[in-house]
């Protein structure tokens, strides 16, 4: 966290640091807990971020909703947010089903945009956690976990790079070859995934 965003967060700046380490640490288990195989290791990395000030300012201010940090600890679910970028589709869920069945987590919600794609081609899976707080009369906040395969990274990444030049006109034809990029990554995923199926049986 830099200056400005202690600053912004204030009292809340401490427990959100150590709920960004606890998560990192606790997906780092589980990741391990699958395999600590070079080979075959599910994540190709992983990260958590606490949101900048002057992003939570906009998001806040898109909502309607003055721009305060308790706020934001009340109404969002990413103020902490942790990325995991695996090699494959099924690692994705191999990973979350070890999510689901440890104890340290309390799951509010899981959106599966890998089996449900947004129109315009976003991919990943995204699991909101629901984690104790304690600090300021905020007994919980919401965080989120998104799951991707490099794919889905590059082009979330890519697409991300693209929406925020204001200057770029979102035209269907621009639209719609953002989406046709989406589907083949996806594709090619797929092929991905049954290449490493046939290697696996041997
Ligand atoms: P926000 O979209 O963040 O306001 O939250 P939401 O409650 O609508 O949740 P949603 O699941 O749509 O998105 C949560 C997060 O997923 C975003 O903050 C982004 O990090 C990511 N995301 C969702 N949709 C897209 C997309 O179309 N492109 C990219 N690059 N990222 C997306
Ligand atoms: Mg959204």
């Amino acid at each position: 966290m830099n200056q400005n965003d202690k600053l912004f967060y204030g009292e809340f700046a401490p427990r959100l640091e150590e709920i960004s380490d606890l998560m990192m640490s606790e997906i780092q288990a589980i990741l391990d807990s699958i395999s600590t195989d070079s080979e075959t290791a599910p994540a190709e990395h992983i990260k958590c971020r606490i949101k900048g000030a002057d992003s939570l300012k906009e998001k806040l201010r898109r909502r309607g909703l003055s721009e305060t940090a308790e706020n934001g600890l009340r109404e969002l679910s990413d103020i902490v947010g942790a990325r995991v970028v695996t090699h494959f589709i099924g690692d994705i869920y191999a990973v979350l089903d070890s999510i689901c069945k440890s104890n340290k987590w309390q799951i509010k919600t899981i959106k599966d945009y890998i089996a449900n794609a947004k129109p315009n081609g976003y991919r990943s899976l995204h699991i909101i956690l629901t984690i104790p707080f304690g600090v300021g009369g905020i007994d919980t906040i919401n965080t989120e976990i998104q799951m991707r395969t490099i794919a889905m990274d590059c082009w979330a990444s890519l697409e991300h790079q693209l929406k925020y030049k204001k200057s770029i006109r979102n035209t269907a034809l621009i639209v719609e070859e953002l989406k046709r990029c989406a589907d083949e990554m996806a594709s090619t995923d797929l092929s991905m995934q049954t290449i490493r199926d046939l290697i696996q049986r041997g």
